[in-house]
Parts: C-alpha cells; sequence; structure tokens
C-alpha cells in the first residue's frame, strides 16, 4: 500500500504568529475584521461540515450535482497523473474525481492541501482506507503566499471547490489567481467551484440558517482568539449577522456586539472596545457572474474551456488551463 505522506508546511508557531499578526491589524481597523481562515480549528471545520448538510446551505449540494455529471469528463479532457485540491476540508466531494480519474487509469497521486491539520489528517485517515492505490501527499499550508509547495509530479489538475475562491475580495483574488498561474506550465488544469449571484432570499438563509449553526461557526472565530491568543470575549455577547451586498455582489458575515464591552487579548497586550452594535466583520462570500469570473480568469493567464451549472443554474463548475 503506498503511503500516506503528511507535509507540515505551516508549523503551530508560524501559524500563532500570523493569528498575532492579523488579530492586531484587524481588531484595531476601523471597521474590525478578521480574516475567514481563522474559523477552521477542528471545531470550525466540523462546524463547516454540518453547515454543507444544511437544508439552507445549497452550495455543496449544488457543486456535487455537476461533479457527479462532469468528473468522468474532466478525467478524459485532463488526463491528470496528479490532482492537488486547494482549502480541501474533508475531501468528500473530491472523491467523485478520484473516482473518475482512477477508472481511467491516469491518476498516480493526490495532494490535498488546508491550513486547517486536524480536518487534513481526518480525511487522509478516511481516503487512505478506500483509495489503497492512491499515493497520498497532504499538505498542511496557507494558500495565499505558498504554493511553492504544489507537488510537481505528471500532468496536474488543482481543484478548488465549494466557493471558497469567494471567500477572498476581489483584490486578493487577483494576485492568488496570478501565483496559481505561475506555478502550472502551460496545459495544466484549474478546476475552480463558484457560487454564482441569486436571490438573497435564497442567498442570505444559506449564511443565516434556521438551526444556527452558521451562528455557531461565526462565532467559533472568537473561541479560536480566546484559546490562541489569550482573549476574554465572551461569544454569546455577539449576534450573528449575514448580508447580502448588492453592490460588490457578496454575502458579509459579521458579529454584532450585543453590549458595548472591552476586550482583553493577553498575547497581544491589546484592550479591544466595542461599542453596542458595533460589528465585525468575519467573511466575505462573494457570488460570480460568468463574464466577470471568465475575465479574471483570463486576466490570470487562463483560458477557460468549459463553464457547467446544476440544474438550477446556482452554482459553476469552471475547467481552465493554464494558456
Ligand atoms: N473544499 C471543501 C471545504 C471548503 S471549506 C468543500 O468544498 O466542501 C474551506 C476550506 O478551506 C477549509 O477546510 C479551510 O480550512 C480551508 N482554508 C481556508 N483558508 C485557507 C487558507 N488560507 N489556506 C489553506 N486552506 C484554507
Ligand atoms: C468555505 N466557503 C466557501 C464557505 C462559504 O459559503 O463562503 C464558508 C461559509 N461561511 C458561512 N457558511 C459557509
Amino acid at each position: 500500500m503506498p503511503d500516506v505522506e503528511l507535509e507540515v508546511h505551516l508549523t503551530d508557531a508560524e501559524r500563532a504568529e500570523a493569528l498575532r499578526r492579523d488579530a492586531r491589524r484587524g481588531l484595531t481597523a476601523t471597521p474590525k475584521w478578521l480574516p475567514p481562515k481563522y474559523f477552521y480549528d477542528a471545531r470550525g471545520s466540523e462546524l463547516f461540515e454540518e453547515i454543507t448538510r444544511l437544508p439552507e446551505y445549497y452550495p455543496t449540494r449544488a457543486e456535487r450535482e455537476i461533479l457527479a455529471e462532469r468528473a468522468g469528463a474532466i478525467a478524459r479532457i485532463t488526463g491528470a497523473k496528479t490532482l492537488v485540491e486547494l482549502g480541501s476540508g474533508s475531501s468528500e466531494k473530491t472523491r467523485l474525481l478520484l473516482d473518475a480519474l482512477r477508472e481511467q487509469g491516469t491518476l498516480g497521486s493526490f495532494a490535498p492541501l488546508d491550513v486547517s491539520g486536524a480536518a487534513l489528517r481526518d480525511a487522509l485517515g478516511a481516503l487512505r482506507a478506500d483509495y489503497p492505490d492512491l499515493h497520498l501527499h497532504g499538505i498542511v499550508a496557507d494558500f495565499v503566499g505558498h504554493l511553492e509547495v504544489l507537488p510537481e509530479a505528471g500532468t496536474r489538475l488543482v481543484a478548488f471547490l465549494g466557493g471558497t475562491i469567494g471567500n477572498f475580495t476581489p483584490a486578493e483574488r487577483a494576485p492568488f489567481l496570478a501565483a496559481l498561474r505561475a506555478r502550472l506550465a502551460p496545459g495544466e488544469w484549474l478546476l475552480l467551484g463558484a457560487d454564482l449571484v441569486k436571490d438573497p432570499a435564497v442567498l442570505v438563509p444559506a449564511y443565516d440558517d434556521a438551526a444556527g449553526v452558521t451562528a455557531e461557526f461565526n462565532r467559533n472565530v472568537l473561541h479560536v482568539l480566546n484559546r490562541e491568543l489569550g482573549a476574554d470575549f465572551d461569544p454569546r455577547s455577539f449576534a450573528h449577522v449575514a448580508l447580502w451586498d448588492s453592490h460588490h455582489e457578496w454575502i458579509e458575515m459579521r458579529l454584532r456586539a450585543l453590549r458595548p464591552m472591552t476586550v482583553h487579548l493577553q498575547a497581544l497586550a491589546l484592550d479591544v472596545s466595542f461599542t453596542e452594535g458595533e460589528e465585525l466583520r468575519t467573511e466575505v462570500s462573494a457570488k460570480f457572474r460568468r463574464e466577470g469570473l471568465t475575465g479574471e480568469l483570463a486576466a490570470a493567464g487562463f483560458a477557460v474551456r468549459d463553464w457547467w451549472t446544476d440544474h438550477l443554474d446556482r452554482f459553476a463548475l469552471t475547467l481552465a488551463t493554464a494558456v
């Protein structure tokens, strides 16, 4: 049985240093904000998996529908020898791609990359049992600024699924796509999942579900700050807010202070005051249109070969080649 490798490019010390820097920058800014990657400790990754099963959260089901229909074509078109997955999480939907590539006989290795070591270890454990012939090469890394760690064996297909591209702001997206393109040779492939602009009556409940799981996911970042930075946030004193920004065409998640408070962050020797009603931005989740995304990919040096949507046109999967 080929071994399971786990390369750690982001040590606990580096992650802690990045969190200190980002928390200081975001919590002393006006308005306050935090980068979404800090949702994903072990608990946050579990909560995300729960979100994917909520009736209101359609993106996972829509993307799975497209993958189920198109995985065979993706395998034939790309003939990929290595499948790399950025922000892989549980890699659950990715199994559809692994199955199609394996059936075709080209696939030699799968390299899931995630900032969450806990999610990656769980995923690798489950994959090892079901894909005994596949070389599994897990990479704990931040996909922003660390793409030099991508493995280089054979024709690569890089999958970036779930709509995680939407968690960048447009200003962050362009350099990310350019950096990814720079790591690929002409003719290698990107499979990109993107959620599409739609009626806010569908969008908003997907980020504000009746069971309150997304609210827990949102507040989880405060638990992370409490644990990692010795902070004393009272998560119950923050309300979950999800709103549709029709100008930017993104969902914004925020945490709204329910009372005035001062929070102490021991590791930063920092006090942060909130007025009642003050909001902390924790995530944007941009929604896309075909022309816009195709243009952004072209500007980064990718040519879109295919654009597939689910039967309700909620979500798109784009297969693009590095030119
Ligand atoms: N691709 C999966 C999971 C999406 S959740 C799906 O489609 O269901 C987003 C994933 O990206 C999480 O597992 C999170 O840990 C990871 N992630 C978020 N920011 C990241 C970053 N900067 N670098 C690497 N992984 C990141
Ligand atoms: C990972 N990412 C694509 C999810 C999204 O829909 O933006 C994260 C999420 N935030 C709230 N619910 C899910």
